[in-house]
């Protein structure tokens, strides 16, 4: 006898939303072929059932009411694609609690409430999986979860943030300025109205909580990531970058030696040679090390309608397949390491400075002296005229230092009446030392 359909509570029909309409429209054989069961969506959560809709949906399904979706026993699983901490995180805590599974593209939340809420539903023996809030269509938790989950991983760096890629991609290529580069990728779509989250990092550091939070089987808190945006990233910056090897991307860190871990989100140099470095445009890509298997790098679209429905379809086959099996919620592993932070002394990488100098002579000496003194070796420099005001622009690049030797220098260098200004200062990953 056929089985009956799952029952699904849709809570969004924006992008992507009307992503997960039409896939599972248009892929139902397919995912009856998988699962053994279809797939009906039940009921639609929007905020303005009047509004035209780039999907055809039956008008009959559409509610304003999330109390319909919630307190329909006959719904199995509720899809969350609302975005944002409320209403979203109370709809997800009372689906739960009701015994239903629920699967979200929603990183601000998971990265906010995602421990709690796991918890919620490993008691209620519910599913609770969120592959679309990081890095859209790459299935890169199910990778930390399942295909590396024999292994120990020690690092995980991201490029997760397609807005940011696509504008520093512009800057490099076609030398376009920081502004102009943010209104092309927003008359693209890329970019939101409001790309803050994007342009300052925040959206790069909620995907690398969960990122780590999954790779190194520990609770970190959002506000323990220090984060930087590319607000004041330069063309210039990147032109110097290039003429030294490097590339300049808005890059997830997260390391991990001797149970010690470092996390952070800033612009930083990549080694022209690194995995990361040549992904380009709004691609996303996330290289993970682990003890034993090496170098790994997941790379692909990192958002928009269909790639993102993709991870939140796939979830939730993954859902209906534990149900058959009888095994929802007992997949889940709760963090079981310790929370320990590396200090500023264990925090190893080199760095690029940008500096403007007095252009007299014993400067060069005086500056070479504050790097010597901190015990830090230059790994290149380089020295460009600057045709007015008697001053020199130096570019340099450090050997591997720890971020307390860099911040002595920078406090030194700050003292030196020589130094007029510190341009720049981004932290270099990948190439020899
Ligand atoms: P969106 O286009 O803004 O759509 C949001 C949908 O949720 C709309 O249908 C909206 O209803 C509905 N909604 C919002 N607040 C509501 C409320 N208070 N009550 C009822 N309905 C409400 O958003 P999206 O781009 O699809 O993103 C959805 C989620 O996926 C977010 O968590 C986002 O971070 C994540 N995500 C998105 C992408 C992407 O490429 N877009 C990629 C990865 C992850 P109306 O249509 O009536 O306004
Ligand atoms: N604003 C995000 C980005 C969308 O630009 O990558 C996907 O999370």
């Amino acid at each position: 006898m056929e089985q009956e359909p799952i029952r699904v509570g849709l809570m969004g029909l924006g992008t992507v939303g009307s992503g997960v309409v039409r896939l599972v429209k248009n892929h139902q054989e397919d995912l009856w072929q998988q699962t053994g069961r279809g797939i009906s969506i039940e009921r639609i959560l929007v905020r303005d059932k009047g509004k035209e809709r780039s999907v055809q949906v039956d008008s009959g399904l559409l509610t304003e009411r999330p109390e319909e979706i919630l307190q329909d026993k006959g719904i199995d699983l509720v899809v969350e694609v609302m975005g944002g901490i409320e209403p979203a995180y109370t709809c997800i805590r009372e689906a739960l609690e009701e015994g239903k599974h629920v699967v979200t593209a929603n990183k601000d939340l998971m990265a906010l409430h995602g421990a709690e809420l796991l918890s919620i539903a490993g008691d209620k023996g519910c599913d609770l999986f969120y592959e679309a809030s990081v890095a859209g269509g790459i299935p890169v938790l199910r990778a930390l979860t399942e295909g590396l989950s024999a292994d120990r991983i020690s690092t995980i760096m991201g490029i997760v943030n397609g807005t940011t890629n696509y504008i520093l991609t512009e800057m490099a290529r076609k030398g376009t300025p920081f502004a102009d580069a943010l209104a092309k990728a927003q008359d693209q779509g890329y970019a939101e109205s409001d790309p803050t989250a994007d342009v300052e990092g925040l959206d790069a550091a909620r995907k690398m909580a969960i990122l780590a939070y999954l790779g190194f089987h520990t609770h970190l808190a959002l506000d323990e990531i220090p984060v930087q945006g590319i607000r004041d990233v330069t063309t210039e910056d990147i032109q110097f970058a290039d003429q030294l090897g490097y590339v300049l991307k808005l890059i997830g860190i997260a390391k991990r030696n001797e149970g010690k871990m470092e996390v952070s989100v800033q612009p930083a140099l990549l080694s022209g040679e690194h995995p990361l470095a040549s992904v380009d445009g709004v691609f996303n890509a996330v290289y993970i090390h682990g003890e034993a298997v090496g170098e790994t790098m997941f790379y692909g679209p990192g958002a928009g309608e269909m790639p993102t429905a993709t991870a939140v379809v796939s979830d939730l086959v993954t859902v209906v397949k534990h149900m058959e099996l009888g095994v929802n919620g007992r997949g889940m592993v709760a963090p079981y390491c310790e929370k320990r932070w590396k200090s500023p002394r264990e925090i190893f990488s080199k760095h690029f400075l940008r500096l403007r100098l007095a252009d007299e002579a014993g400067v060069m000496a005086g500056l070479t002296s504050v790097f010597a003194e901190a015990a830090v070796s230059l790994e290149k420099v380089l020295q460009v005229p600057i045709s007015q005001g008697g001053e020199a622009e130096i570019v340099l690049i450090t050997h591997t230092a720890s971020q307390h030797q860099l911040e002595t220098i920078l406090r030194r260098l700050d003292e030196m009446p020589a130094v007029r200004q510190l341009m720049s200062h981004y932290r270099v990953e990948g190439g020899n030392g």
